[in-house]
């Protein structure tokens, strides 16, 4: 639980609570807004996703958790982080997009697969800012962000008991070649929905994301690609 501290923790990592970092704390807030005053567009399932982030995010607010220390890493995709911030600060996610560079030297960018297709290793990353590993800690809540590289195609993939959404902070995207979205969109995976995900020929592409789930499917996420492997199979 968030307000539980880790026996492992070693005494430098929980040194910090939440509120002793103000930059953490008003992004979870530009999360908070964004799930508490965004429109959930008339879909009831949006508005039980959106009340369930925003419940679960409450929590972690409330108990103000030790921070964990986690090492800064960063990926080749992040060579695109600042033009991303900068379109971002520039439309309508630029209080969450302000907010995320004032920790952008705080971040580990991964991959989450352990082989990342050669491609999307030059051209994806994310990062967690809340979640089982931190650095704020959630259980049932993971948030956080996807850069994208201009051009990129995601592959077919979707998530076990987990439902996710996107909100776009900067870039243009689309899903399943169904629609574009444009900053401040907001989309649903529910539970085994296969999408993938392709962005804009010119700008980088950054999304905020966020996980609910249950505890022991966030911290093992079983990230699994669909297509790459359907398409090597077919000597692709
Ligand atoms: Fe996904």
């Amino acid at each position: 639980m968030p307000d539980l501290p880790n026996p492992e923790t070693p005494a430098e990592a929980s040194a910090l609570r939440l509120m002793d970092c103000p930059n953490w704390v008003y992004l979870l807030r530009e999360f908070d807004a964004l799930y508490r005053y965004g429109s959930a567009g008339g879909s009831p399932a949006i508005r039980s996703h959106r009340k369930r982030v925003r419940d679960r995010l409450s929590a972690v607010l409330a108990a103000n958790p030790a921070m964990v220390d986690r090492s800064r890493e960063t990926k080749p995709v992040v060579a695109h982080f600042a033009r991303a911030l900068d379109l971002g600060e520039r439309a309508a996610m630029q209080g969450m997009a302000r907010a995320l560079r004032e920790v952008k030297d705080d971040l580990t960018w991964e991959y989450g697969y352990e082989k990342v297709p050669k491609a999307l290793a030059q051209k994806y990353a994310y990062c967690e800012v809340l979640g089982p590993r931190g650095p704020v800690q959630g259980t049932t809540l993971t948030l956080g962000f996807v850069l994208f590289a201009p051009n990129t195609t995601y592959p077919q993939h979707s998530h076990h008991d987990i439902e996710e959404s996107y909100i776009s902070v900067s870039g243009a995207w689309s899903e399943n070649n169904a629609a574009v979205f444009a900053p401040g969109s907001l989309i649903l995976n529910t539970s085994g929905h296969e999408h993938r995900i392709t962005t804009g020929d010119r700008d980088p592409c950054l999304l905020a994301y966020a996980w609910a789930g249950p505890a022991e499917r966030l911290a093992t996420p079983d990230m699994k690609l669909t297509a790459p492997r359907r398409a090597r199979g077919a000597g692709a």
